[in-house]
């Protein structure tokens, strides 16, 4: 078996020489995101990952994450090298909001401002007049409905209808939604919430009505870690993907954790609720990354230049 001590050690050292720096997500594996910190670099949800790649001044970015991450982190940071233990890692919300059909959609809307969630590809932000996360959707959605614009959203459909209800706004939705966060079960929740009954429930808001209706605290990644420190409860049911187990026990380890169901009581699994594209970053093919210094992540230019405007506005409007 692999001496894990020597991989990381190895990667720390190749990090130092190829003037690299990891940015990780929050889902991704806790030896990763135990590495990026311990090496300078920054555990994060999807909006400060985006801004945390123009504050470091290493030359190379390593993105643990799925691609549409390395993508914005390319699109933000032209000038520098943008490679990822694992390229191929989608999501399922990118690839079902295909440009060609996604395209034509909002050919057909031309009175709605397209606001796209980060989670798409370079091309279909390129076609976007805003991109937002999870963090920063609310205030978007309620700065453009107070200005009278009506919106058109995509992909994801829980955030879009959970964003309409809290903001009002004339939303018109995209059918997209996240593998992971719909596998969460409102009924099931309410049998969990009986058996622990001074539990508070954190939902991110990609999860279905009927389990965002039960939550103490809707919101992104950040967020729910931010609720686990500072709440006063010891049990909190967690419906978001498990990886984010790791810095909520590193910020408040006394506090009990349980992951919500994803089918009835019983049927709780550990790995129910773990993206399969954040899963395929781990350390051996983040050192194997290192040690190729590619591929890199390379965007149409004429793409980069007509995404990067809607970013930017997210960035502006964030700050
Ligand atoms: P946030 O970290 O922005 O809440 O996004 C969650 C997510 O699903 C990223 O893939
Ligand atoms: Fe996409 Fe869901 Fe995986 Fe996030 S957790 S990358 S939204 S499939």
């Amino acid at each position: 078996p692999e001496d894990k001590a020597a991989l990381k050690e190895r990667i720390r050292r190749l990090l130092a020489e190829r003037d690299a720096v990891l940015v990780a997500h929050y889902y991704t594996d806790g030896d990763l995101q135990e590495l990026a910190e311990e090496t300078g670099g920054y555990v994060a949800d999807s909006l400060e990952m985006a801004r945390f790649g123009s504050t470091s001044p290493a030359s190379t970015l390593v993105v643990c994450g799925v691609r549409f991450m390395g993508e914005t982190a390319k699109i933000i940071n032209p000038e520098k090298r943008i490679l990822m233990p694992a390229q191929e890692a989608t999501c399922s919300l990118d690839e079902g909001c295909p440009i060609d059909t996604f395209g034509p959609f909002c050919d057909a809307h031309p009175d709605r401002t397209v606001v796209v969630y980060a989670n798409t590809s370079a091309e279909v932000k390129a076609r976007a007049d805003w991109v937002v996360t999870s963090s920063i959707a609310l205030p978007v959605a309620r700065h453009l409905h107070d200005q009278g614009q009506r919106i058109l959203w995509a992909p994801d459909k829980h955030l879009g209808r959970y964003v309409q209800q809290m903001t009002g706004a004339d939303m018109l939705l995209w059918p997209g939604s996240c593998v992971v966060h719909e596998r969460f079960k409102g009924f099931a929740l309410e049998r969990l919430r009986r058996l622990h009954p001074d539990a508070a429930v954190l939902v991110h808001p990609e999860s279905p009505a009927d389990v965002v209706e039960q939550a103490d605290v809707v919101g992104s990644t950040t967020r729910l870690i931010q609720a686990v420190a500072e709440m006063p409860n010891e049990t909190f049911i967690v419906a978001t993907d498990e990886g984010i187990f790791w810095k909520m026990r590193q910020q408040a380890p006394d506090k009990r954790l349980i992951a919500a169901p994803t089918a009835g009581v019983g049927a709780t699994c550990e790995s129910c609720a773990h993206c399969p594209w954040m899963a395929m970053n781990a350390l051996q093919n983040l050192e194997a990354v290192l040690l190729a210094g590619r591929p890199e992540i390379e965007i149409d230019p004429a793409i980069r230049e007509r995404a990067l405007l809607p970013i930017q506005r997210m960035l502006e409007f964030a700050r």
